[in-house]
């Protein structure tokens, strides 16, 4: 147990050697303290602005900064999120008294226009690292290539079918590297409906753009599928309902039918009198049943 205890303290010295961490602006990133847990206190700050403390019996204070109100101290590690270019630089931690600096890097890429351009249009685009404290290598990859064999500033003059796609910065310091895309979007000229609407589907998701006609916001299609399904729906009815008659008439007629039987029977019974007009005699009925079991034997 206390050799594990030992590996573990010293891997947490190693890493106290300082971590990069890298982010684009707006996203999310967890600067990792180097040591899991603390017994007194773990307290961040960011270059020389206080941001979190956290002492054992769970007593917090909060730093006045922006990026005090944007962070929180989870165990030992620090949750920033919305990162602005201004996160960049140098974070402290401070654990039981033990001191773990670290970088945080943040890269940005954007067009000095929008990012839907339009054939034969100008645009730059340009990727920036702020926080390190080496020189960083920043190039950009275009689509469909390989390698980043442009720089950090790359103009489009003018825009071209080939710069349609993901773009991606690559930037490289020393032994770490981070990349970033950047979705282009090139729009061909608007003489024909068809093509322009092409390429920008895939970006935004909804199917507005189709050019079929529409109802209450339904296309013509889906009133059709509705028509159809109603019509089917009332022909079942009809259906079950001439069914359900059919089936309750032949009950009825199989109900007389079964009724009839009987005085037929009986009519077979007089059949053997020697008088066998003799109508009166069905008066008797009810006297006659005795012999009827006989009979079907
Ligand atoms: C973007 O950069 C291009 C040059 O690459 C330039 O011609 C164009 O005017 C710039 N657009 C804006 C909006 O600054």
């Amino acid at each position: 147990m206390k050799v594990i205890v030992l590996f573990v303290f010293v891997l947490g010295a190693l890493s106290a050697a300082g971590e990069e961490f890298f982010v684009k602006v707006g996203g999310k990133v967890t600067l990792n303290c180097g040591v899991n847990s603390y017994r007194r206190s773990v307290q961040w700050s960011h270059g020389n602005d206080f941001l979190h403390s956290v002492d054992q019996r769970g007593f917090t204070r909060k730093g006045t900064v922006d990026l005090a109100r944007r962070s929180l101290v989870r165990q030992t590690n620090l949750e920033i999120s919305s990162v602005t270019e201004t996160d960049a630089g140098n974070f402290k931690c401070l654990v039981d008294g033990t001191r773990h600096e670290h970088s945080l890097s943040v890269v940005s890429v954007w067009v000095n226009s929008s990012s839907v351009l339009k054939l034969n249009d100008e645009a730059t685009l340009q990727c920036e690292v702020k926080g390190q404290p080496q020189s960083c290598e920043v190039k950009w990859k275009s689509p469909n290539t390989d390698s980043p064999t442009n720089p950090s500033k790359v103009q489009l003059k003018p825009v071209t079918t080939s710069h349609n796609g993901a773009w991606e910065c690559i930037v490289t310091c020393g032994s770490n590297k981070f990349s970033e895309s950047l979705t282009i979007t090139v729009q061909e000229p608007t003489t024909t409906t068809t093509t322009t609407k092409s390429p920008s589907k895939p970006n935004g998701k909804s199917s507005n753009n189709d050019a079929s006609p529409r109802l209450l916001g339904l296309a013509w299609w889906v009133w059709v599928a509705i028509g159809v399904g109603c019509l089917v729906a009332i022909l079942l009815m009809v259906c079950v309902i001439v069914l359900c008659m059919r089936v309750r008439r032949r009950k009825k007629r199989f109900l007389k039918m079964k009724g009839q039987q009987r005085p037929r029977h009986k009519k077979y019974c007089q059949c053997d009198h020697p008088t066998a007009a003799a109508k009166p005699k069905q008066g008797r009925r009810r006297e006659k049943p005795s012999a009827l079991p006989l009979h079907p034997a």
